[in-house]
């Protein structure tokens, strides 16, 4: 059997932090991984633009070359690992190696929410893999799971912390009671945060991780563009003091949620700031780490912790990618794993229900004048849309800052209700004239 010793030849495009974290694991620990793989796995060729910042990293045993499509040609490469992130050229560059027959390796998020359907389908007519456990969740390896090792269980729900850099700022704006401006640039200073943060703190980053997830989990094609995306940046201090105050920490949180009930069926996808109960595990996942909980029928409710994001941390999920493509490498495509979990033939197209159908519970702040019957008429209008309050607190306004006598805080935490109820339930409480300034609404969820 020639060809189970033959090693297989992987390209890569793009050799910065991730790409050269994989070069150096692969190579520090080829022994170990050629025992896994039963073959070598070998990166013979480097394309990047950079030429003697890739030489320098690799040294002189490995080709190095400034166009792509020059690894992509190469007949003596299996697999293209594609490391050069966005979903511009990448997307191209992925699709021509897709028909050149090449398997591909990426961790590029952006790419599979936006164009993942298109790729997965092209991989699919030609009969290659396209792997990307780095795409979410960095090192954790979180596709595994679900596409494998939960594979008895119907999903119920998953529910992740995926972006380092917003939970990062978020600890630290609990733990010092920073405001959002000043702990964003502690994570700049530190190298966490993007020079522009945008697609972290705006939830965007988050939202590609979750989409892809949620595909997985319930046999869906990708759905990003329909997932609400909502970031930290409009999070303040005081709230994130009052949810303490509650029992609660505040996360950013992708959900992905199957329903079938007498309100709607369809997936919930969104991704916002959460008020999560502070016993759970997941509140007390801190800095930049990531941890996900899936929630199966049969296994309950299992918690991945780990680097969500770092060269060797993505590194070890590339590399798992490369041995289970050298170890299907002779297989018929047909018994390669399915890329979404679900055979292609027995995929859904589940809708994404729209926000005013998601079920889940809230965190209202309300600045109101500190007079009689203010608080009845904020209840009476909850009651009217039969919203049920979990509990209360009243505090002077400002408590935090400076004292402002003749206005107060006031947090009410409901139960679950539809969040077109609350919506509703808000414009109302909105105009009160007793009410004076935009009402504060953080979801929440127990997660249990
Ligand atoms: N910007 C991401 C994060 C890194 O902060 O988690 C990997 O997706």
């Amino acid at each position: 059997m020639v060809d189970s010793i033959r090693p297989i030849h992987a390209g890569l495009l793009g050799i910065g932090t991730v790409g050269a974290g994989t070069f150096n694991v692969l190579t520090r620990n080829q022994e170990e991984i050629q025992r896994r793989a039963g073959r070598p796995i070998r990166i013979v060729t480097v394309a990047d633009l950079d030429q003697a910042r890739a030489r320098q990293i690799v040294g002189d045993s490995v080709r190095i070359v400034g166009d792509a499509r020059m690894v992509i040609a190469d007949p003596d490469i299996d697999i293209v690992i594609e490391l050069i992130g966005g979903h511009g050229i990448a997307r191209q560059l992925v699709l021509e190696a897709i028909a050149a027959g090449k398997h591909v390796v990426t961790a590029n998020k952006a790419l599979l929410a936006v164009h993942g359907t298109e790729i997965f389908a092209a991989a699919r007519a030609k009969g290659v893999v396209v792997a990307f456990e780095g795409a979410v969740a960095g090192g954790i390896p979180i596709i595994k799971a679900l596409r494998e090792g939960l594979t008895a269980n119907r999903i119920e729900w998953i529910a992740g912390i995926i972006n380092g850099t917003t939970n990062f700022i978020l600890s630290e704006m609990r733990a010092k009671g920073l405001d959002f401006a000043t702990a964003l640039k502690q994570a700049q200073r530190l190298g966490y945060a993007e020079a522009d943060p945008t697609f972290d703190i705006e939830g965007v980053d988050a939202a590609h991780k979750a989409s892809i997830m949620s595909a997985i989990a319930f046999g869906t094609p990708v759905q990003f563009a329909q997932a609400h995306v909502e970031g930290i940046s409009q999070l303040q201090a005081a709230d994130i003091g009052y949810a303490e105050q509650l029992g609660y920490r505040i996360k950013l949180l992708g959900i992905t949620k199957r329903r079938n009930d007498l309100a709607a069926a369809g997936i919930e996808l969104r991704v916002h700031p959460t008020l999560v109960p502070a016993q759970r595990l997941i509140a007390n996942v801190e800095g930049a780490m990531n941890a996900v909980v899936v929630h199966g029928d049969a296994v309950g409710s299992t918690l991945y912790y780990g680097k969500g994001a770092g060269a060797e941390p993505t590194a070890s999920a590339v590399i798992a990618d490369l041995v289970d493509i050298a170890r299907l490498h002779s297989a018929d495509p047909g018994h390669h794993v399915p890329t979404l979990a679900f055979q292609p033939g027995a995929m859904h197209n589940t809708p994404i229900l729209p926000m005013a159908q998601v079920i889940t519970s809230f965190y209202l702040r309300l600045q109101v004048a500190d007079q009689a019957g203010v608080l009845a008429g904020i209840t009476r209008i909850l009651a009217d849309h039969r919203i049920s309050i979990d509990a209360l607190l009243q505090r002077p306004h400002g408590e935090q800052g400076t004292q402002g006598a003749a206005r107060t805080d006031v947090i009410v935490l409901t139960y679950d209700t539809l969040e077109g109820k609350m919506n509703q339930a808000m414009a109302q409480m909105q105009v009160l004239p007793t009410v004076l300034a935009p009402i504060v609404r953080i979801r929440k969820e127990d997660l249990s």
